[in-house]
């Protein structure tokens, strides 16, 4: 494996101690989902990508946080904050942040000397086998940043966005990918001008305006907690028998997407994107231990999928995150008829035939 970091550099990152504190205040910020198109799955601490990869920002599904600070008399060493989920207390998330604090404070020194409280909501439903580390990492990593451009308001636009999903990915990969939109591009690649594999740029060739206005419908197959998390399935791709081949696949479809996102080509679009969402779920499944986390009506809907696209014409397509839900893409233009189709033919596929109207986002907005 080759891992290459080009661009800025670790240490650009790291932060000063600031001459002065600030006083008691809140930053908020609502930050979006993302759905990869080419996926990223396995790492190399401190996440680095083994691939290269590119999603779209979401625009409905995401976490509103703030981040209310208050400077403490004196440190003692250890974290001070408390997390609320839709305004109840949520202890399970301790861990996750504890480990995301310590990870980020050699770039943000100054974050030991204040308490928090983290006061977060999603926009989706919260067992709907949604992830929210994506969006819930990109909004506490931009509370937290917002508190550094206020200790050193000199700060430039341009390193405020790397550090923003710089800071993202440490809490979770995808959350590099979630801080701007509508394209985004996380991971060192020699043909990608400004990729790093250490925070996501907006991917910069020409996008043809369809995927401007791309939507993708959630169909919840199963709200359920996964039995297998992203964090194990990374780690299996170690020792995986296809990872190298995988790793590289990736990074072709990259490319091969450059001419299809300049010309709208719908028909090579779909042609990668389908694959690169099976390619990601039979490397689980030829994972040791393997594992399947397709359920049967996942596997129903695709074929739907392919048949209303063989009957009707219309460039709808699939893909896959690492769970059963199937992410229904398609145009703006076709809405009206595609969303007729879900509601008549795959909504009965969905756990209490529920899914969620999404589109392509811009990224994080403070609030
Ligand atoms: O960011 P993580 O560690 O939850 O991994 C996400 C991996 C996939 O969603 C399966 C693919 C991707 O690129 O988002």
């Amino acid at each position: 494996m080759h891992y290459i970091c080009r661009g800025m550099k670790e240490n650009d990152f790291t932060g000063k101690l600031p001459n002065h504190e600030l006083p008691g205040g809140s930053f908020n910020w609502k930050a979006p989902s993302n759905i990869a198109l080419v996926k990223y799955w396995g790492k190399r601490p401190p996440q680095i990508p083994a691939n290269p990869s590119v999603s779209f920002t979401l625009d409905h599904c995401a976490t509103r946080t703030s981040l209310h600070f208050v400077p403490m008399e004196s440190t003692s060493g250890e974290f001070h904050f408390t997390i609320s989920l839709d305004g109840k207390s949520s202890d399970s998330f301790r861990p996750k942040i504890q480990t995301f604090l310590e990870r980020i404070e050699p770039y943000l020194p100054f974050i030991r000397q204040y308490s928090y409280r983290i006061e977060t909501s999603n926009s989706f439903p919260h067992s709907s086998g949604i992830a929210s580390s994506a969006s819930g990492m990109a909004a506490l990593s931009l509370c937290f940043l917002s508190m550094e451009r206020a200790l050193f308001p000199a700060m430039d636009e341009d390193y405020f966005r790397k550090k923003a999903s710089f800071l993202s990915r440490l809490g979770s990969g995808s959350a590099s990918r979630s801080t701007e939109g509508p394209l985004m591009q996380w991971g060192y690649h020699t043909a990608i001008p400004g990729s790093s594999d250490l925070y996501a740029v907006n991917y910069p060739f020409p996008v043809h305006d369809i995927f401007k206005n791309f939507q993708d419908t959630i169909l919840l197959v199963d709200k359920g907690k996964k039995q297998v998390s992203s964090t194990v399935g990374h780690e299996l791709m170690h020792h995986h028998p296809f990872a190298e081949n995988r790793f590289r696949q990736a990074a072709e479809n990259l490319v091969k997407l450059e001419p299809v996102f300049r010309e709208g080509n719908l028909e090579q679009f779909i042609n990668i994107v389908e694959s690169e969402a099976l390619s990601l779920h039979a490397m689980m499944m030829t994972s040791s231990p393997y594992f399947m986390l397709m359920k049967p009506n996942t596997l129903e809907i695709l074929n739907r999928i392919w048949a209303y696209r063989q009957d009707t014409g219309s460039p709808v397509c699939f893909t896959l995150d690492a769970g059963a839900n199937v992410h229904l893409l398609y145009p703006g233009n076709i809405e009206e008829e595609v969303k007729k189709w879900i509601e008549s033919e795959l909504a009965r596929f969905c756990e209490g035939g529920q899914y969620i109207h999404d589109r392509v986002g811009l990224g994080a907005q403070p609030f």
